[in-house]
């Protein structure tokens, strides 16, 4: 199924983990979990392009009627606003320390990430695995 349903696990798992080590950050000032949070984000944002170029093959089986109109279309969405809002909070992390902001606009972006992540993969198990 073009690998959709395992790339797809690994921006989900380190977006999550990017925004816990961030939630850490926040309430302890850790600078071992500041580390890891910015490789995690890097890594789940790389991670989301194939997954929305697979997804977006594998959609292709949406014409025929494969999928629940509503579902996929949501699901597309907040794949690409994941893989988008993704790249922009690691572009405010190479900001931060430079440009006034960056830092709490990379917080702002990363939690609409953990949101959206959160949401598509629930319902990529819902167009994957229908009851
Ligand atoms: C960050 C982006 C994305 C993530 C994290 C993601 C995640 C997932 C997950 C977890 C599943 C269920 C896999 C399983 O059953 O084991 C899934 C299924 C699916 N996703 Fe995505 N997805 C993403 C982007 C997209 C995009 C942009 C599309 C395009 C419409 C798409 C189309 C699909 C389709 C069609 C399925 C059902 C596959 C099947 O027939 O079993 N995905 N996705």
């Amino acid at each position: 199924m073009l690998f959709h349903h395992e790339l797809s696990h690994f921006p989900i798992a380190f977006l999550l983990a990017a925004f816990v080590a961030d939630v850490v950050v926040w309430r302890s000032a850790s600078d071992t979990a500041r580390i890891v949070g910015r490789v995690l984000l890097g890594a789940g944002a790389v991670c989301a392009v194939p997954s929305v170029v697979t997804g977006m093959i594998l959609s292709i089986r949406a014409v025929t009627g494969a999928y629940p109109e509503n579902t996929i279309n949501l699901h597309m969405i907040l794949g690409i606003t994941t893989m988008v809002v993704g790249f922009t909070a690691l572009l405010y992390q190479r900001n931060e320390g430079r440009k006034p902001g960056a830092a709490s606009r990379r917080r702002v972006c990363l939690w609409i990430v953990a949101l959206s992540v959160a949401a598509t993969g629930y319902l990529g198990g819902t167009l994957g695995h229908p009851m």
